[in-house]
């Protein structure tokens, strides 16, 4: 248990874009392997991989993956540009808020264009080392982040994070969570509480296998529990990551994160938002202008789980073997219920989605929330800390940075 166990979630393998499932995560961790981009496109949007810098790197390598797969038929210099723009602004397209992900595809357009003078074979190299490069860079924005962030924070802190903004919303350390390990690293976290972040869970899944697997000390709670931990005096910093942020400081995060920075403002406690510059868009002037995602009713009416199943003797094993004989079988439960059972690799996994609520209920889903920047006591880049007012500070602090303002 040491932060060196903390995961990897996207890499480029002999000329394949390879990563870890995280709509299954923990229990079950299959490694998706995507041969083309629209195979990265359904991991997107099927939440294989997500948290917004991560999704930069993915729209980066799916650009590489078109440009040295279904690209490689091209030999025209200008029809290769325009193929490779459409399927950039394919990818940008397939989640709306997190503002990564339309940085990842514009920088990839912008260095394809800027380095269009040679023959579209190097051109080709000359991209996949761009989305590697672009993978390396997130890293070490993110280490910067861990350092700014922990000096920000006490001895014996006790802080909240809220969703996943880990290595795995990343290429790798994560952000608020890469504030937390680097804090924990110098010896001043006491202890994180994880919220669980309904409704996909990622603080339950996945922020607490990471911290477990760091081996930095902390307790899972459910979201309506942050008020009263608060009240109890027993928070001394929130920490969240951001999918966007405005350039007034406004803050899209995780659906919840709104709340836990007003109780953090009526409890006198700090709320910092951790994030690279690949996260700011200072073509927005306010977080109004933001799109936030809304998602499938499913995600509220029932749960989802996952599992392997393993056979406890050859005749369980052989009733297994023929229920999946024909393909993946669906169990037939009653009321809505739904699972499926598949073989995979020796094994057999379910995937399951059980009804919670009512049929026919109306449900609302936005995926974010947006934060005012008067909520915000600092936002932590790679560049440093920024305070209100945020408007200039935030723009100097971007500058030079190649945030997506930058690339046009
Ligand atoms: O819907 P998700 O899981 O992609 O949402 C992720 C978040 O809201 C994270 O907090 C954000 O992307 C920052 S990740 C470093």
């Amino acid at each position: 248990m040491a932060i060196d166990d903390i995961p990897r979630t996207i890499w480029w393998e002999d000329g394949k874009v390879v990563l870890v499932d995280q709509s299954r995560l923990p229990l079950v961790g299959d490694l998706l392997v995507c041969n083309t981009y629209e195979g990265v496109c359904h991991a997107i949007r099927g939440m294989a991989v997500r948290g917004a810098p991560a999704l930069g790197v993915a729209a980066a390598l799916g650009v590489a993956l078109w440009a040295t797969t279904a690209g490689e038929e091209i030999d025209d210099v200008d029809a290769f540009l325009g193929e490779l723009d459409r399927v950039a602004d394919e990818i940008a397209g397939t989640r709306p808020t997190a503002v990564n992900l339309a940085w990842g595809a514009t920088r990839m357009k912008r260095f394809a264009r800027d380095n269009a003078g040679v023959s579209v074979p190097e051109l080709r190299e000359l991209i996949v080392a761009e989305a590697l490069a672009i993978r390396a860079e997130d890293e070490e924005r993110n280490r910067a982040i861990g350092a700014n962030g922990a000096a920000l924070l006490e001895g014996g802190s006790r802080v909240l994070t809220h969703c996943n903004a880990g290595s795995l919303a990343t290429a790798y350390f994560g952000t608020a969570l890469g504030v937390i390990f680097s804090a924990h690293e110098q010896g001043k976290i006491e202890g994180v509480w994880v919220d669980e972040t309904r409704p996909l869970l990622q603080g339950a899944r996945l922020t607490a296998w990471e911290l477990k697997l760091a081996g930095v000390p902390f307790k899972l709670i459910t979201d309506s529990t942050a008020a009263s931990i608060m009240r109890a005096g027993l928070v001394d910093a929130v920490i969240v990551g951001a999918d966007r942020i405005a350039g007034n400081g406004d803050v899209a995060n995780k659906i919840g994160t709104y709340g836990l920075a007003v109780l953090c403002e009526e409890h006198g406690i700090p709320f910092y938002v951790a994030a690279p510059t690949s996260t700011v868009d200072l073509t927005l002037a306010s977080g109004d202008d933001i799109v936030i995602e809304q998602r499938d009713e499913r995600e509220v009416t029932g749960v989802t789980v996952s599992g392997v199943i393993s056979p406890d003797s050859p005749s369980s094993t052989r009733a297994f073997d023929l229920l999946t004989d024909g393909g993946p079988y669906e169990v037939p439960i009653a009321k809505g219920h739904q699972m499926v059972i598949d073989r995979k690799g020796g094994a057999y996994r379910f995937d399951g989605w059980f009804r919670i609520a009512p049929p026919g209920v109306e449900v609302y889903n936005p995926a974010f929330d947006v934060t005012p920047a008067a909520y915000v006591s600092a936002i932590i880049t790679e560049c440093g800390v920024v305070r209100a007012p945020f408007g200039e500070s935030l723009a100097l602090n971007c500058q030079g940075s190649g945030a997506i303002h930058e690339l046009g």
